[in-house]
């Protein structure tokens, strides 16, 4: 579901017209459907309902502030990885009870600062972060809540690059080592141990990891149980697929009544924590084409987008359909092109092998590139990075400017 789609000929984001924002914006450009982003949040929170969890939106997937800012006043929560995340997350003034913190190396100085804002807790990945959030905390004289991120060591189906719950990857702690810490955890006086965490993938279209996983923590909540070892929160991360290309994803109800069964009978908070799911088919990145390239082999589509922008084909070989964003009139052409950028590597493309009637001067839009697009763009071959543009009540509203050449060397120092 999302709120991209054709009208007569021309690509609109809801009631606007993509070619409008891009004369008015230029190209490269994402655009985002803010109406896309707050269904899909409702969605997630009506289906959950029942149990009135806390949805973090993990802010990786797409950190701009006018994003963050309309989720967090609809209720969301934010789930952080980095003392950046933070920094964006007070810069909102987000309710410091509605943060998680999740990273397997957070620093001294950003457990401090998150201790000090106050958050809901720290998801815990091993045994030294324990240790160290407890120094801190002692020395703050502040007492701190931690749940331990369970690594489930199931497959989740999906990308080895993205996959975050299987034993040999450095996520979370194996039963035991969760087990035994909540067994000790009187001997950590500056700590409350009282919530489990897990977090298993990305992009993930089957209910049945997230079922394995769950029926683990729940074998481990009902041992610590029998020992006396009572829990209050069940972070069961994020993870949930959308569809790029002919994925079947579970809908938001469907991923809900596959588990709620699972977690009713807890008696326990549940949090969530999505990030794909709400931004990922919200947004495109619009490009324009700046040749057509034919060699005896192949044809090019080069546009004036490329892999530091949108990084996800690269780097994943990941499927992004990509259209024109004026629908072309007459016969279509039979020869497929790939669509690349001006990078000086054969990996900067952002699709193989697709039909595409386009002429130089016209524009596509690369769709579903909410998620992990502009969070994971960067500054290489020295191309400022792009401008972003949300939707939001029939309005276009530049949420970030275009960067220009001096950003690119503000923070050089030439000696
Ligand atoms: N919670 C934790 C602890 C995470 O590490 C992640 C994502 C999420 C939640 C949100 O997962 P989501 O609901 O978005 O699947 N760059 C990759 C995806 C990396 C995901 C990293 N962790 C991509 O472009 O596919």
């Amino acid at each position: 579901m999302h709120y991209f789609s054709f009208k007569k000929n021309n690509l609109y984001c809801e009631n606007l017209k993509i070619k409008d924002l891009l004369d008015k914006f230029g190209t490269p450009l994402y655009v985002y459907s803010g109406r896309t982003i707050l269904e899909h949040f409702f969605k997630l929170r009506d289906a959950f309902a029942k149990l009135e969890p806390l949805i973090c939106y993990s802010v990786k997937a797409n950190s701009n502030l006018s994003i963050l800012k309309l989720l967090t006043s609809s209720g969301a929560g934010l789930d952080i990885v980095s003392g950046g995340e933070l920094y964006r997350a007070k810069k909102l003034k987000c309710s410091p009870k509605k943060i998680v913190y999740a990273s397997v190396g957070k620093t001294d100085k950003e457990i401090k600062d998150a201790i000090n804002y106050g958050i809901l807790m720290f998801n815990v990945e091993s045994i030294p972060e324990l240790g160290r959030i407890a120094k801190i905390a002692r020395k703050l004289k502040k007492r701190v809540s931690v749940a331990l991120r369970l690594n489930p060591d199931v497959e989740s189906g999906t990308h080895a690059y993205i996959t975050t719950g299987k034993g040999e990857t450095k996520f979370g702690m194996d039963t035991k080592t969760v087990k035994g810490i909540f067994l000790r955890r009187a001997s950590l006086p500056y700590l409350k141990i009282e919530g489990l965490h897990m977090h298993i993938g990305s992009q993930i279209t089957k209910l049945d990891p997230f079922k394995k996983a769950l029926k683990k923590a729940k074998k481990l909540i009902s041992e610590l149980k029998s020992k006396g070892v009572k829990l209050k929160y069940l972070n069961i991360g994020g993870g949930l697929g959308i569809i790029y290309e002919k994925e079947k994803p579970q809908t938001a109800k469907e991923f809900a009544s596959g588990i709620l069964p699972l977690l009713c009978d807890l008696g326990l908070k549940i949090i969530l924590e999505p990030g794909r799911f709400i931004v990922g088919n919200a947004g495109i990145l619009a490009a324009k084409v700046i040749y057509i390239k034919e060699t005896p082999k192949k044809k090019f589509v080069i546009v004036d987008a490329a892999m530091n922008d949108l990084a996800r084909p690269s780097l994943y070989e990941a499927y992004h359909k990509i259209v024109s964003i004026e629908k072309p009139r007459g016969k279509k052409s039979k020869k497929l092109a790939d669509v690349v950028g001006p990078i000086c590597e054969s990996g900067d493309f952002l699709g193989k092998e697709r039909r595409l009637d386009i002429k130089e001067g016209q524009a596509i839009a690369v769709l579903g590139a909410g998620a992990y697009g502009f969070s994971m763009s960067s500054n290489y071959n020295s191309r400022p990075r792009v401008a972003e543009v949300l939707v939001k009540n029939n309005k276009a509203y530049l949420i970030r400017k275009r960067e220009d050449y001096n950003d690119l060397i503000k923070k050089e120092i030439i000696i």
